[in-house]
């Protein structure tokens, strides 16, 4: 069954409204329509092939399929589901999570659809080590859900060997396979290669599908539907997205319409992105946008191999909160942003406000109001201002938040990062910049063997740490 629509409102990006120094004319919005137009095929092709395949997934049934038959075998067992991966393997996760099932998820046993979530993007050992002492009294019922595409990511490698050898310890070399899933490539990879040798359930990375364009696949359908989100209206929702940013009128195409204007404004001097949902469960969302955005679009090369340095910094917020920390820098400081403001017209939960106490009748325009009324009003409330300081801002409106808005919300961004992608002239796809600091970790690691044919990796470090240790001149 279909649900509703989420929507793209973009009348505060125009000329008419924040006047013609900072607003986009009806002309140049008709020059926008002009040169993304030509795009519109091009993308509709794009998603489907090579190595930017996510346009797929909404579409393939054999996913769910293959999700769910774990999620059958594992959930009736399991109290505790543990996602190790990081980036790309991570950040879906934790925002599907946060956007879908209640804050108190992990607190409430009786009202949980799943096990507990915890999901770990990072090496801190207190962080971790915190967690571990809560979670080995706690073995028998917790599964593990290691993710990463190549296997070869410092951060979920070494989380993995330590899960790895406790779970060993405890229950035996061959008890692995009852305790752990492994999200990874189909054949390739270091950790199929650990799957295969310890018999493990696994799930795919499809081919083609990059980091922060996987969450619905596996990736992040397997906590989510261990969790109790309904996957099926997740594609569906991205499905029906998908109609929506292959529509060949740019006037009618939100990704299309979003990033020309996102990128209308890198052009113009105004290249932060800020993503500011008014609710609390799609602030994550925010941290998955900023990913996606940064990796898809800070390139040093165009795509004809020309010097490009070029990419919009994204940035996250979360309203109401940082009205009281950001707008004033948003307002009165460089007009250099231009703002994404989620609204949700229905929150799912009505909280009144009480009349107040006698002494502080200042109050009483907050009495017998809901407090999702204030929230939205101070949403309008930002905007308005945002406006009145020719600050641009676009709006993602969102009837309800559910797992069918959500699933058109992740797709119109990963089509609006493609658009975004194509406008810089850009290779959204890969995210070469990331190689050296891993490489570099690597060799500070004590990784043996070559770096490059003519280099080892202890020379390497050798050179990283002549480069990166205090000059003592330069403390103080
Ligand atoms: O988007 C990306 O490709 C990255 O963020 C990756 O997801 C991240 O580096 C983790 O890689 P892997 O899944 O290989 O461990």
């Amino acid at each position: 069954m279909a649900g509703k629509q989420i929507q793209f409102y973009y009348k505060n990006v125009l000329a008419d409204v924040i006047g013609p120094e900072h607003g986009i004319t009806a002309q140049q919005l008709d020059e926008l329509a002009k040169q993304t137009t030509p795009l519109i095929l091009k993308i509709k092709d794009e998603i489907l092939t090579g190595n930017s395949r996510y346009g797929l997934l909404p579409g393939d049934p054999q996913i769910a399929k293959s999700v769910k038959a774990l999620v059958k075998h594992f959930k009736p067992k399991c109290e505790n589901l543990v996602v190790l991966g990081i980036g790309g393997s991570a950040l879906g996760n934790i925002a599907l999570q946060n956007a879908l099932n209640p804050f108190t998820y992990n607190l409430d046993n009786n009202k949980r659809k799943g096990p507990r979530l915890f999901v770990f993007d990072n090496v801190d050992p207190a962080h971790f080590g915190s967690f571990l002492d809560f979670i080995t009294p706690r073995l028998g019922k917790t599964v593990f859900n290691v993710i990463s595409k190549s296997g070869q990511t410092a951060e979920t490698a070494s989380q993995f060997m330590i899960v790895q050898k406790m779970l060993e310890t405890r229950f035996g070399k061959e008890k692995l396979k009852d305790r752990v899933v492994a999200t990874t490539d189909l054949e390739k990879g270091t950790l199929r290669k650990i799957a295969t040798d310890a018999g493990l359930h696994t799930l795919v990375v499809p081919d083609g599908v990059g980091g922060r364009f996987s969450v619905l696949s596996a990736v992040g359908l397997f906590s989510a539907a261990m969790t109790g989100i309904n996957i099926d209206q997740l594609l569906a929702g991205a499905k029906d997205m998908h109609t929506r940013v292959t529509n060949p009128d740019f006037f009618k195409n939100p990704a299309a319409i979003n990033a020309a204007i996102q990128i209308h404004y890198y052009n113009h001097n105004k290249r932060i992105s800020v993503m500011m949902p008014y609710s609390s469960a799609l602030y994550s969302f925010a941290d998955w946008y900023r990913q996606l955005w940064a990796e898809s679009l800070g390139k040093k090369y165009f795509l004809d191999g020309g010097e490009a340095y070029v990419g919009p910094t994204p940035v996250k917020a979360l309203g109401a909160t940082d009205q009281h920390s950001q707008v004033q820098l948003y307002r009165e400081g460089p007009n250099d942003k231009i703002f994404t403001l989620l609204e949700i017209q229905d929150f799912g939960r009505k909280i009144r406000i009480p009349a107040p106490p006698k002494s502080a009748r200042e109050l009483n325009y907050l009495a017998k109001k809901d407090m999702g009324e204030l929230l939205n009003a101070e949403k309008k409330a930002t905007e308005y201002a945002l406006c009145a300081s020719n600050r641009p801002c676009v709006t993602v409106l969102f009837p309800k938040i559910d797992a069918y808005t959500v699933g058109q919300f992740i797709f119109l961004f990963e089509a609006t990062t493609s658009f975004a992608g194509a406008l810089l002239d850009v290779n959204t796809y890969d995210q070469p910049a990331v190689e050296l600091g891993k490489q570099a970790t690597f060799a500070l690691m004590g990784k043996a063997g070559q770096y490059t044919p003519d280099r080892s990796y202890a020379d390497f470090a050798a050179e990283i740490r002549a480069k990166t240790e205090f000059d003592a001149n330069f403390v103080i």
